[in-house]
């Protein structure tokens, strides 16, 4: 059974594979099935775009939260994990630790997803990359700054994709902030100055979900790496995107995501283009 759980060792051609999905016309690969989507974190961009890529596939979604599933508590992982997969063609979740996923995915008869883990977000990653493919007409050889706390989930599954697929990624964030496993051929640096001639630059909140006992500490040690009008100078002919949700005055200024050089729309549209492209790609799996 194949998951996607990470970008981390998916091939070139499994990624664009996806990708080209993303952009094909849907199948009716969930006609008369379910997707489990299920969630322990809030979402406003992975919750509805699963739930639109899952009604054009012909399928049903299914928005399920810790309260009513009791994972662990009222009932095992496993006996869950079979459970769902006796309705759903795909079983998706947004979970704070990674190894739930994992041990999901090892129960599962059917594909579990990563909807955003303490440390992965691939679907993120994926409609990432197809934004960079759309903006720049290709995804090899493109430049990208990713600016800020470059060891969380966002920064993981972009490096992984970039590495995959030959885009040149670097990592702008101060020590203790950096991608503690980046791929070959991630750069990382503490400079600001490294965003010159980037045809993309990437941010991310400094404080993600689940680290608001941090927030104090992340702001004084991440302030400084703001994306502002005057660090996108340094980068003339760059694209902004962003994940999003993102906080105007702490990680990027309302100029800059507001601005003609802005692409976070076009981007959060693309969950839903590469939400469904990952699960055609998947439910085409053995
Ligand atoms: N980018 C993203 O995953 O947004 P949500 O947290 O709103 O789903
Ligand atoms: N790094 C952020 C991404 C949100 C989509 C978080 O985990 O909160």
């Amino acid at each position: 059974m194949t998951h996607l759980l990470t970008l981390a060792g998916l091939a070139r051609g499994d990624i664009e594979a996806m990708l080209a999905l993303a952009e094909a016309t849907p199948a009716p690969l969930l006609a008369g099935k379910g997707a489990a989507l299920y969630f322990e974190k809030p979402s406003a961009r992975t919750r509805n775009s699963m739930e639109l890529a899952v009604h054009q596939l012909g399928g049903h979604p299914v928005y399920l939260t810790p309260g009513e599933l009791g994972i662990g508590t009222r009932e095992s992982v496993e006996d869950i994990a079979r459970t769902l997969a006796c309705y759903h063609g795909v079983i998706c979740a947004r979970v704070f630790d990674h190894g739930l996923l994992e041990q999901l995915a090892s129960a599962s008869p059917v594909p579990v997803v990563n909807m955003l883990s303490g440390t992965d977000h691939p679907l993120q990653g994926l409609a990432d990359l197809l934004t960079i493919r759309q903006l720049c007409g290709r995804i090899e050889g493109v430049k990208v700054a990713y600016v800020g706390d470059g060891d969380n989930n966002v920064a993981r599954s972009l490096a992984q994709g970039c590495a995959a697929l030959g885009a040149e990624l670097t990592i702008v964030a101060p020590e203790g902030y950096q991608l503690s496993d980046a791929p070959a051929g991630v750069r990382q640096t503490t400079d600001l100055a490294a965003v010159a001639g980037a045809d993309i630059v990437y941010s991310d909140v400094f404080v993600s979900m689940g680290q608001d006992a941090e927030t104090e500490r992340r702001m004084a040690d991440l302030g400084a790496y703001q994306v502002n009008e005057a660090l996108m100078a340094k980068a003339p002919d760059a694209w902004f995107l962003h994940c999003l949700p993102a906080r105007r005055g702490e990680e990027v200024t309302a100029g800059v995501i507001d601005g003609p050089r802005s692409a976070v729309w076009r981007q959060a549209e693309n969950r839903m283009h590469s939400a469904r492209g990952a699960l055609m790609w998947l439910l085409q799996q053995d």
